[in-house]
């Protein structure tokens, strides 16, 4: 459970999952969690907005809001931000700290895809920002699922918990998903010992294999 990290001395594995709606995060962060409670590695799951009290009440706020007001760019961002910093500090910091692992669903990856890449802000007020919310933590790894935003919406219309529900994102135009994707892509190009792409077009299992013999690495 150590690693030399960036993020400290001792601690648990910082693991996110990046991709658009219906890659399969939630599936995939579940397997994991799953996966390192078999091999006896303590180990968490959280996501972003949210994973806290406080942070899950501003996800409802960013997610939710009707547009009878405009929500600004500036402001979704923010709201991020906020929900961001206090999921740091109030979770995800303290179980690494303690040894234990997360895995997020949902990083600042997510921000500079979709409040910058898609929604045009730019890019290193983004990068300062998560730094700003983030305390400086990098996750060690981050697995991008990969699908192209037709094939996730297909498989959303089917969930369960979200059927014929959208939120402020999925209402958005295919346009804008796929400036989503491809900003996701970028960073994976230029981060690619952190950012590994994984075919979330496959099935589950398959998607899954991948994963556990890049994460699996970490816990040598
Ligand atoms: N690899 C896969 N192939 C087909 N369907 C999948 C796959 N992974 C997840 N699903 C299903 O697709 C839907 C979206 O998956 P989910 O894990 O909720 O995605 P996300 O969290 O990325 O939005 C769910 O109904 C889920 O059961
Ligand atoms: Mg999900």
């Amino acid at each position: 459970m150590t690693n030399d990290g960036k993020n400290g001395v001792k601690h648990g594995i910082f693991i996110t999952f990046e991709g658009p709606e219906g890659a399969g995060k939630s599936t995939q962060v579940a397997l994991l969690l799953e996966h390192l409670r078999q091999k006896g590695i303590p180990a968490a799951a959280t996501r972003e907005p949210g994973g806290t009290v406080l942070a899950e009440k501003i996800r409802d706020v960013v997610k939710g809001h009707d547009g009878a007001e405009k929500m600004h760019p500036e402001t979704e961002l923010l709201l991020m931000e906020a929900a961001r910093s206090q999921h740091v500090r109030e979770f995800i910091l303290p179980r690494l700290e303690q040894g234990v692992s997360v895995i997020c669903d949902r990083f600042f990856d997510s921000t500079v895809a979709y409040q910058g890449g898609a929604r045009g802000i730019d890019r290193a007020d983004i990068v300062q920002l998560n730094e700003f919310a983030a305390a400086k933590l990098v996750p060690d790894v981050t697995f991008l699922l990969d699908i192209a935003p037709e094939a996730g919406f297909a498989r959303t219309r089917d969930r369960v918990e979200t059927a014929g529900k959208f939120d402020r994102f999925e209402a958005e135009k295919i346009e804008f998903h796929r400036k989503v994707r491809g900003c996701f892509l970028e960073l994976a190009s230029a981060e690619p010992g952190r950012v590994k792409v994984i075919d979330a077009a496959r099935d589950p299992q398959a998607v899954h294999s991948d994963i556990v013999r890049i994460a699996d690495g970490f816990f040598v």
